[in-house]
């Protein structure tokens, strides 16, 4: 990542150590992750230690320390949906995309993570892509939902 962005970043939030978060939010909604010479300027920046910002950067589920497809894809295995059979459905996404869980595809469009409970266990098993829930998730339309990202504009609205 460019490191005039990130300073460009930090300007608009005046360095202020109280807006941490927002600053890193900010760099990972360009980026798709969090660059280690980000973090460092961040740091220096902010004045902040390196563990903390490194604390906070490990501390939230949004943030990632590797890089990120366009899309995130993140397959509850929280009680329900693994009862609902949640790790057929991460088992066939990985099949789909030919990667396992917390890794990205080669063409950058997409990331795989097993997550804990999303919040949605009346809906298992429960899928979310990027902000966009899928609720009941069966074998078949694992294939229906990479289509559906895969589309040529990207937005996972379909083709
Ligand atoms: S267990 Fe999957 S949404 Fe709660």
């Amino acid at each position: 990542m460019n490191l005039d962005r990130v300073n460009a970043i930090i300007d608009v939030y005046g360095a202020d150590p109280a807006c941490s978060l927002a600053i890193l939010q900010e760099i990972q909604q360009e980026n798709n992750y969090l660059p280690k010479d980000a973090l460092e300027l961040v740091s220096q920046r902010l004045s902040l230690p390196r563990g903390h910002v490194y604390a906070l950067a490990t501390f939230y589920r949004t943030f990632s320390l590797k890089p990120m497809g366009k899309h995130r894809i993140k397959i509850c295995l929280g009680t329900a949906c693994h009862v609902h059979g949640g790790p057929t459905i991460l088992e066939t996404f990985e099949r789909a995309l030919g990667i396992k869980a917390g890794e990205s595809t080669a063409d950058g469009n997409f990331s795989l993570e097993a997550c804990s409970c999303l919040g949605a266990c009346a809906q298992a098993p429960f899928v979310q892509v990027d902000n966009d829930p899928h609720n009941q998730v069966t074998p078949v339309r694992v294939t229906e939902v990479v289509k559906q990202y895969a589309a040529p504009d990207g937005n996972g609205k379909g083709a």
